[in-house]
């Protein structure tokens, strides 16, 4: 299920499950866009593995500059090409998956300049990709479910008048989802002011790139203690273990499957803000079938 289990429901839910002896549900999320080669949006939401899509970036917005996404060789957004996206979107939806837009990555030139900047980036998010209206949406008539912050510069300015400023668009209708792709180190440079606010429903924390945090030679002592300093600390819905979805997929933090399921997911789902794992990117979760070995046991 797509779904995050919140309480009361989620509460009975895990009695139920505590009764018949199977192990709380937790989601994949993974990271859609920066790569041609890594097949459809259709493709990957029809794997059936992931409850939360990432189109991944917005990678030029504010500083009063007009915002640009890249989603790589998929598709050309400046000549409108993108728009084809609308129904593999939907159809994403239909079965219950989150399509989110990120915004930010590893390289990109981004940045909020002052509150009126952030509050005029949350509006042109509202109307191109969101529930309001705008006669160039970049990705056609779809409704995305929410926002992702990837950021990654270390300025951290006006993350949170942004979050704030979207989350204020929820009361329009249709809730907007924000979610938060932070470094394991606590707290993280780029987005922990924006953390500050309460208001993310799932925190995605990158386990990887990051060698005081993560998972080295078997040894998950550190990621251990990374994981429970984020979901003790931070104020959110619900917190996912970032991951690289094959060792070419980063520069170190690869945790094996049969390792991840048999060691390190016992020693982090304890906690009651577990939500899953997030992976990057889809391409590496095609050529490795990472998601498609764990996801039983997530
Ligand atoms: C991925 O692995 C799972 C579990 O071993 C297997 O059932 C599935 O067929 C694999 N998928 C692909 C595309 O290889």
């Amino acid at each position: 299920m797509a779904g995050n289990l919140k309480w009361p429901p989620g509460f009975s839910l895990l009695l139920i499950a505590g009764m018949v002896g199977i192990a709380s549900a937790g989601n994949i999320a993974v990271y859609w866009g920066q790569n041609g080669g890594e097949g459809t949006l259709a493709d990957a939401c029809n794997s059936g593995n992931y409850a939360y899509v990432i189109l991944s970036f917005l990678t030029t917005f504010g500083n009063g500059q007009t915002p640009v996404l890249n989603l790589a060789g998929h598709c050309d957004p400046g000549s409108g090409g993108c728009t084809g996206l609308t129904s593999d979107i939907q159809g994403c939806q239909s079965q219950g998956i989150k399509v989110l837009l990120s915004l930010g990555g590893a390289v990109g030139n981004y940045g909020l300049s002052s509150t009126d900047d952030a509050n005029s980036v949350a509006s042109y998010l509202w109307d191109n990709y969101l529930g309001g209206s705008s006669s160039s949406r970049p990705l056609g008539a779809a409704v995305l479910d929410g926002i992702d912050f990837d950021i990654e510069n270390g300025n951290s300015a006006h993350y949170d008048d942004l979050a704030n400023a979207l989350s204020g668009f929820s009361a329009q209708g249709q809730k907007v989802y924000l979610t938060a792709a932070p470094q394991c180190p606590y707290p993280d440079a780029s987005l922990g002011p924006a953390l500050q606010t309460g208001l993310f429903d799932n925190v995605w924390v990158q386990f990887y790139n990051n060698p005081g945090c993560e998972y080295a030679n078997g040894d998950d002592t550190n990621l251990v203690s990374a994981w429970g300093t984020w979901t003790s600390s931070v104020n959110a819905g619900n917190f996912y273990l970032g991951l690289p979805a094959s060792t070419d997929a980063a520069g170190s933090g690869y945790i094996q499957p049969s390792d991840l399921t048999g060691t390190v997911l016992p020693a982090i789902k304890g906690v009651g803000n577990y939500g899953g794992i997030m992976l990057w990117s889809r391409f590496y979760d095609v050529q490795n079938n990472y998601s498609g070995q764990v996801v039983g046991s997530v």
